[in-house]
Formats: structure tokens, sequence, C-alpha cells
């Protein structure tokens, strides 16, 4: 004879996968009936568009089905009430913005900078976070570039979609484990221009920070857009920056651009962790020759001037390019990025103690 206790029992084996804590324990069992062997559970979920809703469904009804003489499960979901989320915590959390803060635990926040567009700006952050996440490192990147997002396509080769659990929106993980926040992951078409006013684009870096579930981050890499924009300056002003790598090309010949890049980094006390010098040269893969096909360089005597790291020069590569576009820049190995990435990595502080929060609010 199947009882309600021992089903009762059986679930408190079941956890929510992202609560870490069973579905008897956080009420979500409600009423179980079973007639003729034959169980039937009614579950409330935290939401009923929870990603993981599938998960929770199938592990009740294995842990149930385990039950001797069961012979057969059915599931019924429904959504808690807000005093019920609130109970556990969770209604608490979503109602005040920008809350999601107090759970992230981001070590070390880095941008990436250029004066000016088509640098490779956004290629530096997805090598960059690459590279971190080689090492083993837990690493997200935020395309603070709401107007020109390109860090999903470099990703993404399916395109990708935000998740949404019990504690926020959760940033989709691409092929080697790297969390991805950008404004294309929120929109219908991947090409849709997005024409945002500077409030608006400020917002949504700020939510992208601070409402988004990013859970433990050794490296959050933030890709800038272009220039010395509102953007920029959101990003400087509300993260606790450990620092900005700057990108240049050789044809920023007098640096006129990368210079007030770096002003304005200085300006917010920002640290400055160097410059990168892309598409420096080109190398011949028949003759390992390398040809500067945008002339001499001038990006080490520059940093050099204005007080900065050099950090190295990255050749052009089509293959990086033709991997970006094909959404699998993670296939991507380059000796040059590799070794300015090391570089980089012994320079970035770890970010304001303040930022350090015990995970107790969970
Ligand atoms: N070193 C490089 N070799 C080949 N292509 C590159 C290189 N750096 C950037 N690109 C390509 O140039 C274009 C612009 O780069 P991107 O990173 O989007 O620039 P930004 O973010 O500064 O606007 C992209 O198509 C990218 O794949
Ligand atoms: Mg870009």
């Amino acid at each position: 004879m199947v009882t309600e206790t021992a089903v009762r029992q059986a679930l408190e084996g079941v956890m929510d996968p992202e609560l870490h804590k069973s579905l008897i324990e956080l009420g979500m069992v409600r009423r179980v009936r079973i007639q003729k062997n034959r169980v039937k559970i009614s579950l409330a979920l935290t939401t009923l568009g929870c990603p993981l809703r599938d998960q929770i469904v199938e592990d009740v009804k294995r842990a149930v089905g385990a039950l001797e003489g069961v012979e057969g499960v059915e599931v019924e979901l429904t959504e808690m009430s807000k005093e019920e989320k609130q109970r556990i915590g969770i209604g608490v959390l979503q109602r005040e913005k920008g809350a999601l803060e107090e759970l992230n635990q981001i070590r070390r926040v880095v941008a990436v900078m250029s004066g000016k567009g088509g640098v490779g700006k956004s290629l530096v952050s997805g090598l960059l976070a690459l590279a971190l996440r080689r090492e083993g490192y837990q690493v997200g990147i935020l395309d603070a570039d709401i107007t020109g997002p390109s860090i999903p396509k470099m990703f993404f080769p399916n395109g990708a979609r935000l998740g949404f659990g019990p504690l926020g929106p959760i940033p989709p993980q691409s092929k080697t484990g790297i969390k991805v926040m950008s404004i294309n992951l929120l929109l219908e078409q991947e090409d849709m221009a997005v024409i945002w006013r500077g409030p608006l684009v400020s917002g949504a870096i700020k939510q992208f920070w601070g409402d988004v579930f990013w859970g433990m981050l050794d490296y959050l890499v933030v890709d800038l857009p272009p220039g010395t924009s509102d953007a920029s300056l959101t990003v400087m002003q509300s993260l606790p920056m450990s620092g900005i790598v700057l990108v240049s090309s050789p044809q920023d010949l007098a640096g006129m651009v990368v210079r007030k890049a770096a002003n304005m980094a200085r300006q917010m006390g920002t640290p400055i962790l160097g410059l990168i010098e892309n598409m420096s040269y080109f190398e011949c893969p028949d003759t390992g020759k390398r040809y500067d096909i945008f002339g001499p360089s001038h990006a080490e005597e520059m940093a050099q001037r204005m007080g900065i790291p050099f950090l190295g020069r990255l050749p052009i590569d089509p293959e990086v390019a033709r991997l970006c576009d094909a959404g699998r820049i993670e296939d991507y190995r380059s000796d040059a990025f590799a070794r300015i990435a090391q570089e980089l990595v012994k320079r970035i502080p770890e970010a304001r103690p303040s930022i350090f929060v015990e995970s107790s609010a969970s």
C-alpha cells in the first residue's frame, strides 16, 4: 500500500536545483493524492516559467516512482503566492532593484575600452574571457555595447536566450562555460538595431550588473562601446572596477583617441591595466615573415609616453575573424594572445572589498 507519508518522505530527498533545499522544506509540495497505487502530486513552483521546471518534475517522478507499489506518478504544477515566495526569501529579492548585487560574488571587473570602433575591442573582450576560462576561472562577459552588441554572436553559433530562475534572469553559458549577458539576448531578432538614448543605456547596464544572477565569478569582463560615451561613464561610475584595458590599432597614429579614453579613466579614478595593439601586423603563414600592414607600430612608445603598461601586439588573423563570425571563438588558439593575457592577469587587482558579500542572503 502506497501512503502519503511515504510519498512525502521520498520528496524530502528532492532538491530544488537552484535553492539547494528540499521541495518539502520550501513548501512546494501541495496536495498528494493516491488512487489505486497511482500518485498525483501538486507542486507549487516559484514561477511557472522556471527553466528548471522539467528537471524538478523529472526528479519528483523518479523519487516517488521508486517507492514500492507505485504504478504511476503524475505532477500538477501551480505557482507560489507572493507571500509564500517572500517567506522563502524570493519575493523580496525580486522586488528590490539591483538586489541581486548582494548575492552575486564578483571578484574582479575588467572593462575593455578603445577610442574608436572597429579596433577589436569585442574581440579582445572575448579572447580575454576565454584565456581566463582556460585557466579554470569562473568568467562572465557583460556586453555594455547596448547599441552595437556583438558578444553573443561570437559565443553562440545557434543563438542563445536569457534564462529565468527564481532569483532573476540567468545569463546563458557558452560551450566552455562563460556566462554572457547582452541586450541581444533580449531582442527578438539578433540584427534588430537598438536605438536607445543615454539614460536607457545606462539603466540597462546597471541592470545587467545588479539584476542578473551571475553567481560567483572570478572575473567579469565588460565590453564597452567605442569612445568615451555615457555607457563607459556608467560602467566606471557604478561598477566596482578593477581596471580597464585599452585597445588600439596602428591607425590611431597620434594616439589621440586612446589618450582621451585614458584620460577619462584617470578622471574616474579607474586604474589602467595596459594597452594592447590589435591588428598590429600580419604574419605570412608560408614564410612566417611579419608585415606591418597598417604601417609601423607606435603603440609601445605611446604607452610609455602615457605612463601605462604595454601588454603586447595582436596580429591580423583571418582565422579569428572567421571563427568569431561562426560563433566559435572558443575554438581559437593564439600564442600572441595567451602571452598578452598572462601579462594582463598579473596586473588585475582584486575589486573593491565592499563587493565581497557572504552568501548569507540565500
Ligand atoms: N586581429 C584581428 N584579426 C582579424 N580580424 C579581426 C581582428 N580583430 C578584430 N577583427 C575583426 O574586426 C571586426 C571588428 O572587431 P570588433 O572586435 O567587433 O571591434 P570593436 O568591438 O572595437 O568595434 C570584427 O569582425 C572582428 O572579427
Ligand atoms: Mg564591439
